[in-house]
């Protein structure tokens, strides 16, 4: 089969090494990464969101299937409808069901609506309304902008004077653009985050392996949000009552219910949950992958994969029973320093050779050749995975994998899974 990716991170990276070296199929990837380029052909013409070129490329060259990595393709550009339109098989959503990740108004009153959700919220376009809620609710509380802002729109305001502050960016400043020009406002709920990724074709929904991830640069979980520093999968704090509670009572639920609404989800959906005392909340849909998360459940991944993902572009997924591995899996994002500030490009990379030979998986997020040389060419440079069968086991892998590799600047955190190493001692 010949497959196409859309897409040029440490996920993409994931995906085409997982579907080229595992399961034998021929890849492309656009525009790709230097890492994709080692698995399979890069078009580095082609930016992800030329949707009319990336169609044209795919019935040129007869692609099998299309899988769209990240999220703006899908909320801005309708990919899937348009490939879907001109007869191509595509893995993802539509641009109508791309709205739970799009927008968080609509998701916020979806999950309201359908009895998902008990958390208090309310949408806002006028800042005195809004800031006349924070005062009536209290601190600490969330403001999100309302559309997607790359990541960077949603502020957990410790105090009322913070939350004030950040409406007043979204609706006033206009930061985010249209992205914020409403925003929601919703109660702080605590508790360990985790991510429940599940492939669904609109029915079918089946669970992958779950993982939890790190959002914050410095070890500890402190200092500013990135893209993700880190991984590990599966989730010891997640039982297996909770993960049923979340697949049965939250996600398959919503696929129902937005297959009702007539804007049935397909692709991954990813639940970014919260796990309370009062049991678990989801916080965000995503409508594809998780990155770093796809750098850990993917090679624990048994079954074909590239099987999987036709199955619920063509609508069977009922078909098919992904077999997942019982080994642990890490994943540590090495990151330039300054990032998720201002950060140098250019630096050239050693040692990723020998860190794979033990067995690592070394995937490329920003990197590129250049002059015959590999060179950072991002903020987060690679994503290293070591499975093992303890979190012990992979940390150990995976942090000896990182003592082999070197480039000017280069950062990582330390302390990525040791809390699930903790808690499986325990
Ligand atoms: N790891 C979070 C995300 O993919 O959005």
């Amino acid at each position: 089969m010949k497959v196409l990716i859309v897409g040029s991170g440490g996920r993409e990276h994931a995906l085409a090494w997982r579907l080229a070296v595992c399961d034998g199929q021929q890849v492309y990837t656009a525009p790709g990464n230097a890492g994709t380029a080692q698995v399979g052909r890069n078009l580095p013409q082609f930016e992800v969101n030329q949707t009319d070129a990336l169609l044209a490329f795919a019935q040129r060259e007869r692609i099998d299937l299309t899988v769209v990595g990240p999220e703006r393709p899908l909320i801005h550009d309708g990919i899937v409808d348009c490939f879907r339109a001109a007869g191509q098989r595509i893995y993802g959503p539509t641009q109508a069901a791309a709205r739970l990740e799009g927008s968080k108004a609509f998701t916020d009153e979806f999950l309201a609506r359908h009895g998902l959700s008990r958390k208090w919220f309310q949408v806002f376009d006028s800042p005195a309304a809004a800031k006349a809620y924070v005062r009536r609710q209290g601190a600490p509380i969330v403001v999100k902008a309302d559309g997607d802002a790359f990541g960077k729109g949603v502020k957990v305001c410790a105090t009322v004077a913070q939350a004030e502050e950040w409406i007043d960016r979204c609706l006033v400043q206009r930061e985010f653009g249209s992205a914020g020009e409403r925003i929601v406002v919703e109660q702080y709920l605590t508790g360990q985050e985790c991510s429940v990724q599940v492939f669904t074709d609109g029915e079918t929904v089946l669970p992958m392996a779950p993982a939890q991830d790190y959002k914050r640069i410095g070890d500890g979980d402190t200092g500013p949000n990135t893209g993700g520093m880190g991984c590990y999968s599966p989730v010891p704090a997640l039982d297996p009552e909770t993960f049923e509670h979340i697949v049965e009572r939250l996600v398959r639920p919503t696929v129902e219910k937005m297959a009702e609404e007539g804007s049935p989800v397909t692709g991954t959906l990813y639940a970014g949950c919260i796990l309370t005392s009062a049991g678990p909340e989801l916080l965000e849909y995503n409508c594809r992958f998780g990155d770093p998360e796809t750098q850990v459940v993917v090679p624990l991944l048994e079954s074909d994969f590239a099987e999987v993902l036709l199955a619920a572009a063509e609508g069977r997924l009922r078909e098919v029973t992904p077999r997942w591995s019982q080994q642990r899996a890490v994943c540590v994002v090495v990151a330039a320093q300054g990032y998720p500030g201002a950060y140098e490009k250019g630096h050239p990379l050693s040692g990723l050779e020998q860190a794979a030979q033990d067995g690592a998986l070394v995937f490329h997020a920003g990197t590129k050749q250049q002059d015959g040389q590999l060179v950072t060419a991002g903020g987060r440079v690679l994503g290293v995975t070591a499975l093992g069968d303890t979190f012990a086991a992979a940390r150990r892998k995976v942090y000896a994998a990182l003592e082999k590799i070197h480039f000017p600047g280069m950062y990582y955190r330390r302390d990525i899974a040791a809390r699930a190493e903790a808690a499986e001692a325990a």
